[in-house]
């Protein structure tokens, strides 16, 4: 739940402490950046040796509240809880330059009580010791949450004593890279052959202790129904078909996947105290469903319509088991609505109030809402870090998307929400999916700096200070970090954004009428027919509102009206390439003109074979010399590949 207080001036205080302090805060650039702070003059020096009182105190907003003290005579730190007395530490731990503090009194709480990072150790098994950094850094920025997707396709990744195949044989596979691997034959292995990994079960209790120290929850994903090939692998007669291989959902219908589910739950509630246990829920193909005797049966017997409805039963039943265990629920936003949560009385009757991790669109937290569920914002458009964090053909291959520090700090969990749903907000989650991070190094370079906006929203939320001052202090903080060793982007070095975008481009074509003779796609529609002259550029996401999107036909085939018989020297156009989302420059391009739109002049073609390229990347496309005429045309083809043809603007000088 989100944490409010309740004293109005506190908001305009910060604000007023904030300018005051501008000056002296660039010095200190902490990251969270406490609420209320006054800095003094002075220094505390021999801090280590001085003396240090804390006292216990009641009415402090939220756990994790905490009141700090530096004077030259000590460190004076209150709290309600040890959990506001480790955040004063974690401050205080921020501040200390050597031996020294500088003077202060801060006040200090957070605006979210879940402030996560999510780790997909699944696509790519990554070492304890990789993990146990990842705390410390978490811990250092005040995150509570680390979030281990530890189940997936690519590997099964915690040790179950009672299913041993599951690691024996699903945490290994045939290829070390999940890219190689996912395009190939997808087999699984042993330990002697496969490549992979998994921690026992002592190992994440080590690690969940240690993190518990540091005031971060490890909370465990096991996913289900679906995301689940390399269980069906090792005990196959969990899926409709009983056959291994070839099936990614567990059979709703059979008995047995619940008692396997109840079991396997069962040793992971001995390992994670967590009170939150994440099930997945995301991406069921559901296909097996309808066909299978037990899954009908299933819903014949239960009343279910369909096998959206048969995954709502499945959700449902495994919450209760959860709740009847004293646990709660997380799960992804495919679990709102028919298949999962979707009457707030049937949801409280559970007992254990769920929570939906909102991925796909921030607009379903509302939905969740009102099926009587809490929810942790990690839409993919601001917290997917297995996007480009820059400009994409500067960057190592990511998963595509373009999210940016800057996007990242722009994001607002409460956006679109009342008061009364907001306070069912419980935070918000950075997700790092490894299908594209195949080392350590790798994942902390897509983690950090991006995690320390997630940091500042976490525990700002809306009263957070400008881009402007915050990227001052990240960039002071990711100094650091690369100095410490951690592989952190180098954000000084950051290109941005497509410059293009940014800059109208003026030329003949402007606001000309455009005729398509073959219609652009409605989820990639751009601006609509104005798009490809309104001299407006597309940047580095594909789906950024400017890039329009053709796959009819596999063809592009537009023409632009000048209005009047003209002078043309120059026609130009761009086309991105994004193999991801199957996004291919034009094989063929070719520029016609024609004074009555039906009579055409070929003036240029040009044909070239297309080849993938690993990162997103854009391509002018052009021809110059002399014409005449009202009308010009553009048409490209899409290569051996197929995919989509994706165009912002047709420029004609
Ligand atoms: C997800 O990205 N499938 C949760
Ligand atoms: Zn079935």
């Amino acid at each position: 739940m989100k944490n409010t207080v309740c004293n109005p001036l506190a908001n305009i205080c910060t604000l007023l402490i904030y300018i005051m302090s501008a000056t002296v805060a660039a010095a200190q650039p902490l990251i969270p950046m406490p609420r209320q702070v006054e800095w003094g003059e002075a220094w505390l020096v021999r801090a280590s040796s001085a003396p240090w009182r804390t006292d216990t105190v009641a009415g402090l907003p939220g756990e994790e509240a905490y009141r700090l003290e530096v004077t030259p005579a000590g460190v004076h730190i209150e709290a309600g809880a040890a959990a506001g007395f480790l955040r004063a530490r974690q401050t205080l731990a921020a501040l200390s330059h050597g031996d020294s503090l500088r003077c202060c009194r801060i006040a200090d709480w957070p605006e979210y009580a879940w402030r996560g990072a999510m780790l997909d150790v699944s696509r790519h098994f990554f070492p304890l010791a990789h993990l146990y950094r990842q705390v410390d850094l978490l811990a250092r920025y005040k995150f509570n949450r680390l979030h281990l997707h530890l189940t997936d396709a690519a590997g099964w990744r915690i040790e179950i004593k009672r299913y041993p195949r599951l690691t024996q044989q699903g945490a290994w596979r045939t290829d070390a890279s999940w890219k190689t691997w996912w395009a190939g034959d997808r087999r699984y292995a042993d330990a002697l052959t496969g490549h992979g990994g998994c921690y026992t079960q002592d190992e994440l209790r080590a690690l969940v202790r240690y993190a518990a120290e540091r005031g971060v929850v490890v909370v465990p994903e096991i996913e289900m129904p679906a995301h689940s090939e390399e269980v069906l692998a090792a005990y196959p007669e969990l899926s409709c078909t009983r056959e291994p291989y070839g099936a990614a959902d567990f059979c709703p219908g059979n008995d047995s996947v619940y008692t396997f589910l109840e079991n396997v739950l069962d040793e992971v509630l001995d390992i994670f105290p967590s009170a939150d246990i994440h099930i997945g829920g995301d991406e069921a193909g559901k296909a097996a469903w309808g066909d299978c005797t037990l899954c009908r049966r299933r819903m014949a017997e239960e009343g279910l319509s369909d096998v959206e409805e048969l995954q709502g039963y499945f959700v449902r039943r495994m919450a209760a088991v959860l709740a009847a265990k004293g646990r709660r629920t997380v799960s992804w936003d495919e679990t709102v609505g028919a298949g999962g949560f979707a009457d707030a009385a049937q949801t409280a009757a559970l007992g254990a109030r769920p929570s939906i991790m909102i991925w796909r669109n921030p607009a379903l937290a509302r939905d969740a809402v009102r099926a009587g569920c809490d929810v942790v914002l990690s839409p993919a458009s601001h917290c997917y870090f297995d996007y480009y964090q820059d400009a994409p053909p500067t960057q190592p291959e990511a998963a595509g998307g373009f999210v940016t520090l800057e996007k990242v700090y722009a994001f607002r969990p409460d956006e679109g929400l009342t008061a009364d749903e907001a306070r069912h907000v419980r935070g918000l989650q950075a997700n790092l999916w490894a299908e594209y991070v195949p080392t350590p190094a790798a994942a902390e370079y897509m983690l950090w700096p991006r995690l320390l906006a997630i940091s500042e929203i976490g525990w700002n939320g809306d009263s957070r200070a400008p881009f402007a001052d915050f990227r001052r202090r990240a960039l002071a903080e990711t100094a650091r970090l690369r100095a410490e060793g951690v592989q952190a982007f180098d954000l000084a070095a950051e290109c941005g954004e497509r410059p293009e975008r940014s800059v109208p481009v003026r030329h003949m074509a402007l606001g000309a009428p455009v005729k398509y003779n073959l219609p652009y796609h409605s989820v990639y529609a751009a601006a609509g027919d104005g798009a490809l002259t309104d001299g407006l550029r597309g940047g580095w996401a594909n789906n950024d509102g400017r890039w329009q999107g053709f796959i009819r036909g596999k063809r592009f085939d537009v023409e632009v009206d000048l209005g009047r018989r003209r002078r043309v020297r120059r026609v130009e156009t761009t086309f991105m390439q994004a193999c991801g989302p199957e996004i291919f420059y034009p094989e063929m391009f070719v520029v016609s003109i024609s004074d009555d739109g039906e009579h055409w002049t070929e003036l240029c073609r040009r044909s070239e074979p297309v080849r993938k390229t690993a990162q997103p990347d854009v391509r002018r496309y052009g021809w110059s010399g002399r014409a005449r005429g009202r009308f010009v045309r553009v048409e490209a083809t899409a290569g051996a590949f197929g995919g989509w043809i994706f165009c912002d603007e047709i420029e004609v000088y």
